[in-house]
């Protein structure tokens, strides 16, 4: 099982997979340019979706072989929907898609404010009439997760009830706080860090997702 439930916060799950880790442990690393670093930041979101899908309704359709025909099992219900937190949950997008290639993609403008922390809200855009879809939020980093709480809160706020949320690294404090806030959300990371520093940065963390994602430092 590559699967581990935090003991206290049940719908918070770290991914332990050797190869995942490994990834994780090179993303990490300063000398990680951003080539390589968005390459990464795909292939751990792939390996996250992997986990954070298993219990996609299926049902059965008719599929001939060059053999015989039989009943095949196959997704069922409407075409999910992606939704990256800009900016840095762009880079998780592709990963996404990668395994459901007919999603959906919305998409959720939030900013932290640099002395406050709180998240500013910019843009909202999701599919219309998507209530009985299921909804992937993505964003590299849960840090305070004032982020994470607000965008799960605007996505409610349009009837949505189906969320997972996905990120790579989270520390104690935000899986606090949005799993309290939102303990019908199932949350899939990668590593689960030490805690925050003065500036709301994750310690050991990987510095700023944004920037290394796009090469804006
Ligand atoms: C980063 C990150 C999250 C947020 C996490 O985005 O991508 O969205 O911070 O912090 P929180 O859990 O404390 O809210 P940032 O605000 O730097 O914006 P950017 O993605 O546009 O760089
Ligand atoms: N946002 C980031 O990009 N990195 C952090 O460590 C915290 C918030």
């Amino acid at each position: 099982m590559t699967l581990r439930q935090h003991k206290k916060f049940k719908n918070f799950y770290t991914v332990t997979h050797p190869l995942l880790q490994h990834k994780l442990s090179t993303l990490r690393d300063v000398k990680t340019v951003t080539k390589e670093f968005k390459e990464l930041v795909s292939e751990l979101t792939m390996l996250l979706a992997y986990e954070a899908t298993k219990d996609l309704p299926m049902t059965k359709a008719r599929v001939t072989t060059p053999l015989e025909t039989f009943d095949a099992p196959v997704l069922a219900g409407r075409k999910p929907v992606i939704v990256p937190i800009l900016r840095a949950g762009l880079g998780m997008v592709e990963g996404l898609l990668a395994l459901m290639p007919g999603a959906r993609v919305g998409h959720i403008g939030l900013f932290r404010d640099e002395d406050t922390l709180e998240p500013q809200s910019y843009y909202f855009k999701i599919p219309p009439n998507s209530q009985e879809r299921q909804f992937y939020v993505c964003d590299p980093m849960l840090a305070t997760g004032g982020s994470a709480v607000a965008a799960v809160d605007q996505l409610k706020s349009e009837g949505i009830r189906k969320i997972a949320f996905l990120c790579i690294i989270a520390a104690p404090e935000g899986m606090e706080k949005f799993c309290t806030a939102h303990p019908d959300v199932q949350v899939y990371c990668a590593g689960l860090d030490r805690k925050l520093n003065e500036h709301g940065y994750i310690l050991p963390g990987l510095g700023d997702a944004g920037d290394r994602i796009f090469g804006t430092k």
